[in-house]
């Protein structure tokens, strides 16, 4: 996951989620929202990769009883952000929420009862996307849920192409990303996981799902 090191998302954070609301008519957040009445009501452990500016953080520590949760993002200036949104919003969890800054390759090996990767997924080449979903699905608890939220392009269609390959073109420009096509997801997670629940949103666009292991 070299590539990935040099990524940097911290130029963004400041206005990610205003982008992500105009962009995306707040599909983007309503997405992983809706994740949340699938999950269940108290969980040991939780993993969030990627988190990002922490708005869905809030949501999910608001309506989730956890005993433990680590939030690992490469960005500097995201793990601040989702700092400052826990100590204004929930101050009373900060304790339980262990954040740490640092690449997906370092996350050390530790089993979770659930294990979130929201648009993170699609940072990767397909080779380390395989890579990290493999390690990830190790380090699931056996009976642990993996809510997957993110791009797709199941049918190929040509608008839906064009529009993620310029979102690709803007996050090279923005954050230095050096991915250029989606990972194929759906094949990888109906070969290693079994699907519990999922959601397509704006046309296929987005995709929400709840995996378990085989
Ligand atoms: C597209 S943003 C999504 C943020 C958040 N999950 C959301 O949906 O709002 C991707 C996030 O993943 C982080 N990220 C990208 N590649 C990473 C890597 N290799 N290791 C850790 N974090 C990474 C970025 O810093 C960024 O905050």
């Amino acid at each position: 996951m070299h590539k990935n090191q040099t990524i940097n998302f911290s130029f963004l954070a400041p206005v990610y989620d205003l982008l992500g609301t105009v962009c995306f008519l707040g599909k983007l957040h309503a997405s992983q929202k809706k994740q949340l009445k699938h999950f269940p009501k108290q969980v040991k452990n939780i993993l969030i990769l990627g988190g990002g500016t922490g708005k869905f953080l809030v949501d999910l520590a608001s309506q989730i009883d956890f005993e433990s949760l680590t939030y690992l993002d490469i960005s500097p200036k995201m793990i601040s952000q989702a700092r400052s949104k826990v100590i204004k919003e929930i101050p009373q969890l900060l304790p339980k929420i262990n954040f740490i800054c640092a690449p997906a390759s370092d996350l050390p090996d530790q089993t979770y009862e659930l294990i979130i990767t929201h648009y993170f997924m699609d940072c990767f080449q397909q080779k380390d996307f395989e890579l990290l979903a493999l390690k990830l699905r190790n380090m699931l608890a056996p009976n642990g849920l993996w809510s997957m939220v993110d791009f797709y392009n199941e049918s190929n269609s040509s608008s839906r192409s064009l529009l993620i390959r310029f979102l690709y073109l803007f996050f090279r420009v923005s954050c230095n990303l050096n991915v250029r096509k989606l990972p194929e997801f759906d094949a990888w997670f109906h070969r290693h996981m079994h699907c519990q629940h999922s959601q397509k949103l704006l046309n296929g666009l987005l995709k929400a799902s709840l995996y378990k292991k085989i």
